[in-house]
């Protein structure tokens, strides 16, 4: 009978030691560790539930109509750059406060029922324990990758606002920003140039509507291709509201948009002026190049964008519906 030599020491040691690294992590990720106490991991012990909920009903909204992954992309920017990602986009307006939802640059967010899905079958399944900011941010994350692009991870434990008012959106970036703006208003967030430049990218995804690029068309915008000045103008003839995708695939996240740039087909003025300007053209043309280059910083800028002012312990609440406050 062949005996089976006893494992070396080294190897016990070894074995060992990976089990105990790994049991550390997942308890170490289970906690709020940064200062803002958000973690990775952070519902593991709570709500372990409440990543795959919120990704199956993204799934599932976006497989029934697959533009709202630009929506929800759009939706967590525009949460996080006013106030922080705090989910005071979701709120309603009420008798004496017009929120940040009812201004003119916010009126053609799309994708609250989704937020409102999850946030719902969150509530069956542990009620008060997941914020709607988180929901958003989640939500967001999920709809890139459903869409084609990079996979990335982000840590939780958002709290939610209470304060949501029209005016605020005054630090929405506007379409008609040129580079200089651009960088100075993503600069005051902590962005770099790349930064600015990978999240614009998500323009890969979704359409503008006439109303946000015809003043390029009235004024003659020289930055813009004379032949799709013609799309363009094409589009506007069906009003205000009709929709010109960013690039020819409004439902895959690819590096297309920064292709459409290059041949002066982008969409909004503070699309085209990324290539105009030489100190963002290369970065046009890098990303236009090579996509694993542009996932890779878009992934990066995202996870920064979804840190932006989080609001942690007493300085927000767990609202039970993402509409009101409690
Ligand atoms: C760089 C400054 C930016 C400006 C000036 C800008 C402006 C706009 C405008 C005007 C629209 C079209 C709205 C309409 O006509 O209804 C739009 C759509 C969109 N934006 Fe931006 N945006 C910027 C950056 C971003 C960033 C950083 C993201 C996300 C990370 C983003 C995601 C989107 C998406 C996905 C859409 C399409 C929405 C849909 O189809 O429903 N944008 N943006």
């Amino acid at each position: 009978m062949l005996l089976k030599s006893p494992p070396s020491l080294a190897k016990i040691v070894m074995a060992n030691l990976i089990g105990v690294l790994l049991i550390i992590e997942v308890i170490v990720s289970g906690f709020p560790f940064g200062a803002d106490g958000l973690s990775m991991g952070y519902y593991i012990m709570n709500c372990p539930l409440a990543e795959p909920i919120v990704r199956h009903t993204v799934t599932r909204a976006l497989d029934a109509d697959p533009t709202l992954a630009a929506a929800l992309v759009r939706m967590h920017f525009h949460d996080c750059f006013i106030e922080g990602c705090d989910g005071s986009v979701l709120l309603d307006s009420t008798n004496d406060n017009t929120a940040e939802k009812d201004s003119p640059a916010n009126l053609s967010l799309r994708g609250y029922e989704v937020i409102d899905d999850a946030k719902e079958e969150l509530e069956n399944q542990c009620p008060g324990v997941v914020s709607c900011a988180d929901i958003v941010a989640m939500a967001a994350r999920d709809a890139v990758f459903w869409a084609g692009g990079p996979v990335y991870d982000i840590p939780n434990g958002r709290k939610d606002g209470r304060r949501s008012k029209i005016e605020d959106t005054i630090n929405l970036p506007s379409p008609s920003f040129n580079t200089s703006q651009l960088i100075k208003m993503f600069g005051q967030h902590g962005f770099s140039v790349k930064d600015m430049v990978a999240l614009s990218g998500a323009h890969t995804l979704g359409v503008a509507r006439c109303s946000s690029f015809k003043n390029r068309l009235n004024n003659v915008d020289p930055t813009l291709g004379s032949e799709f000045a013609k799309t363009l103008s094409k589009t506007c003839s069906g009003g205000d509201n009709a929709e010109q995708p960013f690039d020819a695939t409004r439902n895959t996240f690819d590096n297309f948009y920064f292709n459409a740039l290059q041949r002066k087909s982008g969409v909004l003025f503070s699309d085209q002026t990324l290539y105009t300007d030489a100190r963002t053209r290369g970065i046009v043309n890098d990303y236009a190049r090579n996509q694993a280059m542009f996932f890779f910083n878009f992934q990066q800028a995202m996870g920064k964008m979804s840190l932006l002012d989080v609001k942690g312990g007493a300085q927000g609440e767990i609202r039970s519906n993402c509409r009101k406050i409690n």
